[in-house]
């Protein structure tokens, strides 16, 4: 018996557990496959903090509200952005470099990004994701934490309305408190900018449980994802590079974003990814451009190294050439609900990172917010986790345990046909008739028992259904049935096992 289980190893489960370690507790780490696995390894353009003297905690805060249309939790708010300098002090102290400003090292070098009014985005070049990963792995090697790679979890353990364990696929464990980190589910949809374990399999997990989850529908696309049908995998464009300069246009040239928002190509995501997709309709294309060849080459690769190199991959030099880009599922801005310390409506388990619906992000998340909000709430959780808890708990959970040492199937078929299903009536623009096919070819696989599958179908159901529930088009969720904002959709649906 640990004291803290921690299941999911991106940059929330490990902050946690290292803390959590820091404190003197006993942690037991899982992850579903090798690290590092998560999309945490696949952050691009960087974590957003308030560093630089013109920029100010009012003008993060309310970019951050502008962006969530409305549906931001302000105090949560508050709390992330406030909060942002010491997390970043944290992740320096655990050994992250970021890039230095260039011409004063004591200071950042600060990218710009979609929908912020200041440059606030501190980085490393544009492969931050593997640098703090780096980082962090190796700070946890100096720690007594138990780590199991290869250890997907199932389910949780719940007993007497308390969570006090997960069964994974090699057998029970249990702890005096719960985490889920186990990430976004982005993989739900066809197109997707996530890594293959981003499924959202917490979701499932949670709401079996008997946790609250919360603004489920608010799934972001985000409008720059590359255009290479032989890549075996989606690659990101950063916001970084539209920050840098770089101008959406459509095949003929023609800046599309112009007069569609004034921020133009730096707008908020939802507004550039429905701009990228009724343009893509209009001219019958399936990709749009992104214009960067009117930077200096040195300046692109120096701040875009690992793209231009990916890029170039695939025949395509971006200082001279226009890059191909399509929109593509990539974060999810709800999940399982939390207090302002991580902690769910089932007592013992906490939800820190993307699984958790903190209600920062409202109905769409500002640029860069993630990491921070991964880093900021995982801290805070970890100043609660010293609650005594229901302990000593004997296993009684209905499962079979033959199904404990199976190889996990993959049913990739399936999943296929389901993350399709997603894409087609679920995706950028959505309708009341559309979500509820959508529904019903869902429903199709429910004759499909494995534990793995279901958490990968039931997550995909929960979105659908908070999609349904709200009625109007807000953020992300655009409905074309219900084209404008509702004064009375000023609320978050919240979804709950009965
Ligand atoms: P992850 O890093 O995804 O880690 C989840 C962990 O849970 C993994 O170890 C996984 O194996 C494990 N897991 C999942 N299911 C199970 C299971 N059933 N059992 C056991 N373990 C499980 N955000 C920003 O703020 N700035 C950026 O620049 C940025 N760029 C991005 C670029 C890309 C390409 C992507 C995909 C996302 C980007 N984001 C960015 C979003 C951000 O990276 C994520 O929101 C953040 O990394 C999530 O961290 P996490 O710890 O919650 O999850
Ligand atoms: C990007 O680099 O465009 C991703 C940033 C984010 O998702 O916050």
């Amino acid at each position: 018996m640990h004291d803290i289980l921690v299941i999911g190893a991106g940059i929330a489960g490990l902050t946690v557990a290292l803390k959590a370690a820091e404190n003197g507790k006993s942690v037991l780490l899982l992850t579903k496959g090798a690290k590092p696995d998560g999309s945490t390894n696949y952050a691009q353009g960087g974590i957003a903090s308030v560093t630089s003297p013109e920029d100010s905690f009012e003008s993060h805060i309310a970019d951050t509200l502008e962006a969530g249309d409305g549906l931001c939790k302000k105090r949560q708010v508050e709390i992330l952005t406030r909060n942002a300098p010491k997390a970043i002090e944290q992740l320096i102290k655990w050994g992250v470099n970021f890039t230095p400003a260039k011409n004063n090292a004591n200071f950042f070098d600060l990218h710009m990004e979609g929908g912020h009014s200041f440059r606030r985005i501190l980085h490393t070049a544009d492969l931050t994701g593997k640098e703090i990963m780096r980082a962090l792995l190796a700070r946890l090697k100096q720690c007594k934490i138990d780590f199991l790679e290869h250890s997907t979890v199932l389910n949780l353990i719940v007993k007497k309305s308390h969570c006090i364990g997960a069964l994974t696929t090699s057998a029970p464990v249990y702890a005096k408190t719960v985490v889920l980190a186990t990430g976004g589910a982005g993989r739900l949809w066809l197109h997707s900018t996530n890594p293959p374990d981003a499924c959202g399999e917490g979701i499932a997990m949670a709401y079996r449980a008997g946790a609250a989850l919360q603004d489920l529908e608010f799934m972001q696309f985000h409008p720059t994802s590359l255009y290479a049908p032989q890549l075996k995998k989606t690659f990101l464009i950063s916001e970084a590079m539209r920050g840098f300069g770089g101008i959406l246009k459509n095949h003929s040239g023609e800046e599309f974003m112009n007069g569609v928002h004034p921020l133009r190509s730096l707008a908020p995501r939802d507004i550039v990814a429905r701009a990228i997709l009724s343009e893509m309709q209009r001219t019958g294309k399936d990709y749009m451009y992104l214009d960067i060849t009117h930077r200096k080459a040195k300046d692109i690769k120096t701040h875009f190294p690992n793209i231009y190199a990916k890029c170039l991959e695939c025949k395509i030099d971006i200082a001279k050439d226009w890059i191909p880009v399509v929109p593509a599922a990539h974060y999810m801005c709800g999940g399982v609900l939390v207090d302002s310390y991580s902690r769910t409506t089932l007592k013992g388990l906490y939800a820190v990172g993307e699984i958790a619906a903190t209600g920062v992000h409202g109905a769409n998340r500002l640029a860069s917010n993630s990491l921070l909000e991964s880093v900021v709430f995982a801290l805070r959780a970890c100043e609660k986790m010293s609650e005594p808890r229901f302990t000593g708990f004997k296993d009684s959970q209905d499962y079979k345990l033959s199904t404990l040492n199976s190889q996990l199937s993959t049913f990739s078929k399936q999943k296929k046909e389901i993350r399709t299903i997603m894409w087609e009536h679920c995706g950028i623009v959505r309708s009341m008739s559309g979500l509820k096919i959508g529904l019903e070819k869902l429903r199709k696989f429910d004759g499909i028992l494995d534990l793995e599958f279901r958490n990968f179908l039931e997550s995909a159901k929960l979105v659908v259904e908070c999609a349904l529930k709200r009625k109007e088009s807000r953020g992300l969720q655009c409905l074309t049935d219900y084209p404008e904002k509702n004064p009375k959709g000023l609320k978050h649906y919240t979804i709950k096992k009965m």
